[in-house]
């Protein structure tokens, strides 16, 4: 069993916790540890996007080395997972109706308020992943921010601030079930629980991926979290990894 959060640190201020997380990986931290920070000054996005990251937000990393049933292609599991774990710590703290956007952004009313950002190192000869999650909470979302109108937070959502610490004890406690189940062999009950709480799947979507865009229905994902996709001919595709947006 993984234990996430036996080793807290926290910080007022850092360029990126996934950054600080993998110094930390390298210098022979605990297994299950935790990067907390208020402000980010170098916020690390999916596709090398830059990730705003003012107080008020949750910015935090969380250091794992997957074993068992998460190695090989089942890694791709670690990310969805994260969004299932957000997506329940949102809706726990503010009785919010949060669900996941393939492949793990956690969204509420169509609009992005959490994102992760998995990065799989080695140290040495062991496999490592560090989990980035940022969770827009008490902090609007920035006017003239690039994705702004489609971004939103759980305080414009509520009206109301949110004790960062008990999201954070949420979002571990829900993790660290999830992630474990995983590791046991359970993963396939973890992506059943993706499932429920998907809003992408049964939509038309279109997936940018660095070979270019495909449009088509999102069917349901395969064993490892990829995204089955039905095309407008009837054909079926497997779509790994790209960026994903909801056209209905
Ligand atoms: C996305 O593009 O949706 C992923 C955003 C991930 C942001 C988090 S905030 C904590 C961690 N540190 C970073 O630099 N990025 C991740």
């Amino acid at each position: 069993m993984t234990e996430i959060g036996r080793m807290v640190i926290r910080l007022e201020e850092v360029d990126s916790t996934n950054e600080y997380a993998k110094e930390l990986i390298g210098q022979g931290c605990l297994e299950g540890t935790v990067v907390l920070s208020d402000i980010q000054t170098g916020g690390k996005g999916r596709l090398a996007r830059k990730w705003e990251s003012p107080k008020g937000g949750l910015w935090m990393s969380i250091c794992l080395k997957p074993k068992d049933g998460l190695v090989g292609d089942k890694l791709g599991i670690i990310p969805l997972l994260s969004g299932c774990a957000a997506a329940r710590a949102v809706s726990g703290i503010s009785d919010l109706n949060a669900r996941v956007k393939w492949p793990n952004d956690v969204i509420i009313n169509g609009k992005k308020m959490a994102g992760i950002l998995s990065e799989s190192i080695l140290n040495g000869e062991d496999r490592w992943v560090v989990v980035g999650i940022g969770i827009d909470v008490n902090n609007p979302v920035q006017e003239g921010y690039e994705f702004s109108d489609i971004s939103t937070s759980i305080t414009e959502e509520t009206g109301r601030k949110f004790d960062l610490e008990k999201l954070m004890v949420q979002l571990i406690c829900e993790f660290e079930r999830l992630y474990n189940m995983a590791e046991s062999g359970k993963d396939a009950e973890v992506l059943d629980e993706w499932r429920g709480m998907a809003d992408t799947l049964g939509k038309k979507v279109s997936i940018n991926r660095i070979s270019g865009e495909i449009t088509g229905i999102a069917r349901d994902i395969d064993e490892v979290g990829a995204l089955i996709l039905e095309l407008q001919n009837g054909h079926t595709e497997t779509i790994l990894a790209g960026d994903c947006q909801h056209l209905e």
